[in-house]
Parts: structure tokens; sequence; C-alpha cells
């Protein structure tokens, strides 16, 4: 018996193959380019290949206004963060030209079909997004960094995504393997960080009840003291293959930036997930968070205000996960009668810090092959540092 088809928007996929590429190539060398930053490289190719449907291009002010105000596009479906495209320079060009290039690291890469030019408050796309204006915080200091002008239109790729690992597969693609395997119910994990026993204790009282996992890490830019994607990609590997159940668990980039917008990330991550066809999304603690800038739970708070239907897909909230001494074996609030004296609390942050410090963790809270991967590549840090 097939499986039933896969909840989600249809996905637009606008990429132009080789034979025509060169035309519009020879257009586009004419019109005004728009240098792309890393994080609108990946939104560019994340409207590209269906991961932000229904969105296939740059914001227009109205939609802007909508997602800012209702965390949803001006036709009510929900989509939390303003994916815009700020440019600099000679604006009055681009006002009077239909089409523009969308240039990465001096490269054509893209073709902008321009719809709208707007002004943007940075101050106020802050404190809408992130809930604050603090310059510490990365999401915060890029906002205001950006040009208040924005160019709205939709995009079309011209070159194959420079994916950095792989399988990145597209929402259509992993669709299809949704398909093919049968999987009925299939819970996806997002990650920007190494995995620790907390991520895996959540996938593992989860693969007890649906027929598949999908560890779906971000591959987009991050801020520059997470651990680089290729490293990442190593120890989700290793990972993997030592501890999980070969048949039921797929590995794919999510090839998407990193905002750290707490709640409004999360609903974000929730909603093009299920471009995907996954049914199921874990959101555990303090997820997209940076710093102390959210309460723990403020993605979940966030994704209980729509319902399962609105988001098209389940949202699966998760407690903070710790190790317990006394249960020996991670535990949660839920399941654990102990103290926190007897609880050993596990974050990116705390393993990024110790492990960069030389320091050590045991395997209890992390695998030894994935902090032997991560002290490698913070060796090799440090000596190029020295
Ligand atoms: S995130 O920025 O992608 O959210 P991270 O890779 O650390 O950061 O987290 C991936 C997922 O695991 C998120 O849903 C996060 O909430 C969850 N998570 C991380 N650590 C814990 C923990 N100790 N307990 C429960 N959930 C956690």
């Amino acid at each position: 018996m097939r499986a039933t088809p896969v909840r989600g928007y249809a996905l637009g996929e606008r990429r132009i193959g080789d034979l025509f590429a060169e035309p519009l190539k020879a257009r586009l060398r004419q019109a005004p380019a728009i240098p792309l930053d890393a994080i609108r490289y990946w939104d560019t190719v994340a409207l590209a290949t269906g991961v932000m449907a229904p969105l296939e291009g740059f914001m227009s002010r109205t939609e802007v206004r909508a997602v800012l105000e209702s965390w949803r596009l001006s036709d009510g479906r929900v989509f939390p963060l303003p994916i815009t495209l700020p440019v600099r320079g000679d604006t009055q060009r681009l006002i009077r030209s239909p089409l523009a290039g969308l240039t990465f690291r001096g490269q054509l890469v893209a073709a902008l079909h321009v719809e709208d030019l707007y002004w943007l408050d940075p101050e106020e796309e802050a404190k809408a997004v992130y809930g604050t204006q603090d310059r510490r915080h990365p999401g915060v200091a890029r906002v205001l960094e950006d040009s208040p002008i924005r160019v709205a239109g939709t995009v079309t790729l011209l070159e194959p995504p420079a994916y950095p690992v792989e399988p990145v597969l597209t929402p259509a693609a992993l669709r299809a393997c949704l398909l093919e395997l049968g999987w009925r119910k299939v819970a996806a994990f997002q990650t920007r960080n190494p995995l620790h026993r907390a991520h895996e204790y959540l996938h593992k009282t989860v693969l007890e009840w649906v027929d598949g996992l999908c560890l779906h890490p971000l591959i987009g830019a991050t801020k520059a003291d997470d651990v680089p994607v290729a490293v990442r990609w190593e120890t989700y590997r290793t990972l993997l293959a030592g501890y999980y159940p070969r048949e039921r668990v797929l590995l794919s980039g999510y090839p998407v930036a990193m905002r750290y917008a707490g709640p409004r990330e999360a609903v974000f991550h929730a909603v093009t997930r299920r471009n995907y066809g996954f049914t199921h999304f874990i959101v555990g603690r303090d997820h997209a968070g940076v710093g102390h800038f959210y309460p723990p739970d403020a993605a979940h708070q966030a994704l209980a205000r729509f319902s399962p239907a609105e988001l098209g897909i389940e949202v699966i909230p998760a407690p903070a996960a710790f190790y317990c001494h006394r249960c020996q074996g991670m535990a949660s609030e839920r399941t654990c009668p102990h103290s926190s004296e007897d609880r050993e609390v596990l974050s990116g942050t705390r393993v990024r810090a110790t492990l960069a410090q030389g320091g050590d963790l045991p395997p209890t809270l992390i695998r030894p092959e994935v902090a032997e991967i991560l002290r490698r590549y913070y060796r090799r840090q440090t000596e190029g540092e020295a």
C-alpha cells in the first residue's frame, strides 16, 4: 500500500536549465547587479527550491507589514519572518529595470524579477522580529547594519546551489523519498550544533512512535562561534552510524541561514519543514535562541498559538532534557523526581565552551566519537591562531 500523500503547499521550484540560462544571463549582464551576503544567498536558494513555499521571492512592503504585525502573509497563511533583500547604491537604475542579477562572491547566481522598492526601518524590524534592539543579539546587530532600502521580487536560480555538504534534498525530492519509503509519521529535527545526549534523547523518545526521523541540520550561514557545517556533518554521520537505526533515520541539509530569532524562527522552522512533507517537528528548549534573550519555553508558547492545521505540521514540544546522576540516564522534569543538584544541564554552548578550552565531557553527556571530532577541530583552530 502507498503512503498517503504528504501535506503542504505546491512547491514552485524556480530553477532554469542550462540550455536557457545563457540567454537570461546575457540579458542580466546589461541589468543592475545586486550583491548578496551569505544570508540572502541562502534565502535565494530556499526561495527558488520550494523551501519557503508559498513564498517564491523576496517580500514586498505589504507582505513585510503583514508578517511583522501578525506572523502571517497578507493572505493569512502563517509565515513569521520577513524575507527581504536590502540594496545599496544606484537604486534609480533598479527602479527602471524589470530584471536584476543577483551575485554571490562575484558570480551571477540568480535573476530577480523586480516588483517593488521600499524603505524598511531597521529598528522597527529588529524590535518586531527579535523582541529587542540590543546589539549584543547577533540577529539585531545584523539587521541594524542592513540597508533600509529593500527590493521585492521573485527569484530564478541560474546555477546549482553551492551546498557545502551532501545530501541536501529539495522539498519535492524529500517528499518523493518519504512516499517511496512509505513513512506516514515522519518527525524532522532542526539543529545548528553538534549533537549531544539531550538531542539524542529527544530523537530516541520520538523514534519510539514515529515511522522515521529526519535529521535536518541547518546548513546556511551561522554565527562565527558556531561549529562549521563540514565539521558538524562529520559528527552527524559518525553519530548516526554508531548509535541510530539505519533503516529509520535520514540525514539531509536544510539550506537556510540562522537568524537566532527564537520564537518567530521556531514557527518559521516548523512551516518550512511542512514543505518537505514531514508530519511532525520537534521543538525543544530555547529553540533557535541565543544567550538569554528568550525564555526557554518561548518557542513552545509561540507555536501553541497556531493549530496544526494552520501550520500544516504537528509540533512535538520537547521539555528540557538533562542527565540525572540518580536516574543514571537522560531525563526531563516530566520523568525525573530528583533535584537540580543531581542534574547536568546540557546545551550547545556548554559543549562548545568546554571542548574549545581543551576540556572533556563524559560519554553520558556527549558520545566520545563526536567529542573527538570536535576536539580535533578546536585543536586545528588553536594551532591556526598560534
Ligand atoms: S537551534 O538553534 O537549532 O535550536 P540546537 O541545535 O542546540 O539549536 O537545538 C536543536 C533542537 O534541540 C532545538 O529544538 C532545541 O530546542 C533542542 N534542544 C537543545 N538542547 C536541548 C535540551 N537540553 N533539552 C531539550 N531540547 C534541547
